[in-house]
């Protein structure tokens, strides 16, 4: 990671605002291997300068990436007025700057990587590299090999353009109630819920699985999160760089 300047790096950990952390440096509240700072253009060697702020440790991390398992009832956001939003879930949290990298509706559940890496996030959104998802789907009726084809073939959703070739697995088809996996390489608003109204369903249960080469781990509740492994950063970054 290098050098980062003294204010930068406690503001990015949370130490408050930039004014905030100069006032903490001049007050010579932070030292850098037990010296006091010289002041907040101080540059930081990351990897081997020991930084205390009011006699605690500060820890920095550049980048951070989380797996949640975003639970129903919380928004895909920041910040938000009313509700929860997925963010604040993750307390473990360093940074200040962590967002989700797209949306999951209110109602939806499941795969979501929350992170500061703009660039990987970028690059799974992106909509011209296609990035697969899998969701599994509840839906309030029969789901038939035509459907498959349909889904196969593109939807009208209302856009300009069809949805592209979608891949539908029935789990189980009953005439109440159908669970299906569905993996699309878009990210349109409501997309999932969309391409079942236009052949005549709604969906009753929506949660995310995968996202490009993440997986959603089994073991995590909704609500409960994790940091990625360092294999699993990997695997999405060569992702990024290959679609
Ligand atoms: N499609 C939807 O309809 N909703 C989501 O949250 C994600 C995909």
């Amino acid at each position: 990671m290098g050098q980062v300047r003294l204010d930068k790096l406690l503001a990015d950990a949370g130490y408050g605002t930039r004014s905030q952390v100069r006032q903490l440096v001049r007050k010579k509240h932070v030292t850098i291997n037990g010296e006091p700072a010289k002041g907040p253009e101080q540059k930081i060697d990351v990897d081997k300068d020991q930084i205390f702020c009011e006699g605690k440790p500060v820890f920095y991390a550049a980048y951070e990436y989380y797996m949640l398992n975003k639970p129903a009832g919380v928004v895909s956001a920041v910040t938000d007025n009313r509700d929860k939003t997925v963010v604040e879930l993750i307390e473990d949290r360093q940074r200040r700057d962590l967002f989700p990298v797209g949306r999951l509706d209110k109602d939806t559940e499941g795969l979501l990587l929350i992170t500061n890496d703009g660039i990987l996030a970028n690059r799974l959104l992106t909509p011209g590299r296609h990035v697969e998802k899998t969701y599994y789907a509840e839906v309030d009726g029969p789901v038939t090999q035509m459907d498959i084809k349909l889904f196969a073939e593109g939807l009208d959703i209302g856009e300009e353009r069809r949805t592209l070739p979608a891949v539908l697995i029935v789990e189980e088809s009953g005439n109440a109630c159908s669970k299906v996996q569905l993996t699309i390489t878009e990210g349109k608003f409501h997309q999932v819920k969309r391409m079942f109204q236009a052949v005549g369903r709604r969906v009753t249960f929506l949660k995310r699985l995968t996202m490009g080469s993440l997986t959603l781990d089994e073991a995590l509740a909704p609500g409960e999160y994790r940091k990625l492994t360092e294999g699993e950063i990997l695997a999405l970054k060569k992702q990024g760089l290959s679609t």
